[in-house]
């Protein structure tokens, strides 16, 4: 991948084709874009399907393309608001003369030019047509409007046209317009690295219907997971039981037990160059889950035995390739010292320590306050939302793992 297109890893990039010739290198865009990290969805115009046809795009993409503006059934799916708000960048390639007559004019006649009026992310345009139709003077006059408007314009090139004419209309090439794309987007600080983080509670079973569990809700977890994607990691999310919703451009792996989170985690941690355990892992499970549901004796008193569960980051930890490796103290007193007694006993990167006995910012409320703790010194990040703290974490984890020996080792 090179430097600049690293800046779409993990953009969302809605294509809009319109009807013309060049619609056939639609469907490389779609593959390079996709190679580059970006998530692409499709829209084409009624004109467009004329030239390729929407099963090509479907996919290649991997997504339903979208076509219809008064769909009932599409609407109820991902209707043309969701769209605009979808996409990162709107890209309309190719772009013909009728279509940026339509975009300059305001009309919002289809679902793509809706898209253009509904959405706040930038609109670029890689026009294709005839030269006689570039250099006509509605079409120039159309261009400085959108143009005034930020619209943004890719090309196009000169050179021999589909018509035998030869000027200025060629539509740039696929790969040229991925490296334009990407010119819009500075990098990530996680661009080209990969996360594993554990959220939420574990479930160890004791019979058929009962568990023992914890308080965590997967909050912290969730919202680091959706900050790393932002800022361009593959991420995968490994997750016990929660009730929140797996944020965009995250892999999510769903497990119940402990047992089963560590055989998640060290399956994914050897390709990974951060691991995160945000997850409230139970160290203890029954030690043994009866097969029907237990009833009630005569005891008024019953001893459950419980067996260790394999320490997750402590084994990611251990391992000869290891990853940056970060793990979560959760306390209710002496915080600093449990924390640099974790990052000693678990040979931890780093330690993110936090007061999980103040209700303000612990495990169940939106925001939280941390302090790094690692072997240079700690460092205290104040009350915020988890949302706001779990940016700022990632932009300092993103700066250390660039310093660290450890991101080197997972190559
Ligand atoms: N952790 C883990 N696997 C376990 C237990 C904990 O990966 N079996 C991770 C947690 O995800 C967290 C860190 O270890 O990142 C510390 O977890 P915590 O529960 O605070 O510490 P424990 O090791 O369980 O120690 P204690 O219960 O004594 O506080």
């Amino acid at each position: 991948m090179s430097a600049s297109s690293q800046s779409l890893a993990n953009k969302q990039i809605l294509l809009g084709v319109t009807g013309g010739i060049a619609a056939y290198k639609s469907a490389d865009l779609v593959r390079r874009l996709q190679d580059a990290g970006a998530s692409v969805q499709v829209v084409m115009t009624p004109a467009a399907q004329e030239f390729i046809t929407p099963l090509t795009l479907q996919a290649l993409s991997g997504n339903p393309v979208h076509t219809q503006l008064l769909d009932p059934e599409a609407e109820a799916g991902m209707g043309h608001i969701q769209l605009a708000r979808w996409a990162d960048l709107v890209l309309i390639a190719p772009a013909t003369a009728d279509f940026m007559a339509r975009l300059a004019q305001g009309m919002g006649n289809d679902l793509l030019t809706s898209i253009c009026l509904a959405t706040k992310a930038p609109i670029a345009l890689a026009p294709a047509m005839n030269q006689g139709m570039w250099h006509n003077a509605a079409t120039q006059a159309n261009l400085e409007c959108l143009i005034e408007r930020k619209v943004i314009m890719f090309g196009p090139a000169e050179g021999g046209q589909a018509c035998g004419d030869v000027g200025p209309g060629r539509m740039l090439e696929p790969l040229q317009l991925v490296d334009a794309a990407a010119g819009l987007f500075t990098p990530g600080s996680l661009a080209g690295k990969t996360l594993v983080i554990t959220a939420g509670p574990t479930r160890e079973a004791i019979d058929p219907v009962r568990y023992l569990s914890n308080h965590s809700s997967g909050k912290m977890g969730y919202a680091l997971a959706e900050a790393a994607a932002e800022a361009g990691a593959n991420t995968i999310l490994i997750s016990g039981p929660t009730q929140l919703k797996t944020p965009a451009r995250v892999t999510r792996i769903d497990v119940t037990s402990a047992q089963e989170m560590y055989e998640a985690s060290m399956a994914a941690a050897p390709d990974c160059d951060l691991f995160i355990a945000a997850a409230a892992v139970a160290d203890y499970r029954p030690a043994q889950v009866a097969s029907q549901k237990l009833k009630k004796g005569a005891e008024d008193s019953i001893t459950l035995t419980l067996v260790k569960n394999p320490d997750i980051v402590a084994s990611i930890a251990a391992l000869p390739r290891r990853p940056f490796t970060v793990g979560f103290a959760a306390e209710t007193e002496q915080l600093l010292e449990h924390a640099r007694a974790k990052l000693q006993r678990k040979k931890l990167d780093l330690v993110i320590a936090n007061n999980v006995g103040d209700t303000q910012i612990g495990f169940n409320s939106d925001d939280n306050a941390v302090t790094l703790v690692d072997n240079s010194g700690i460092q205290a990040l104040s009350q915020r939302s988890k949302t706001q703290l779990a940016r700022e974490l990632i932009a300092i984890l993103a700066g250390r793992l660039d310093k660290h020996p450890a991101s080197e080792q997972a190559k």
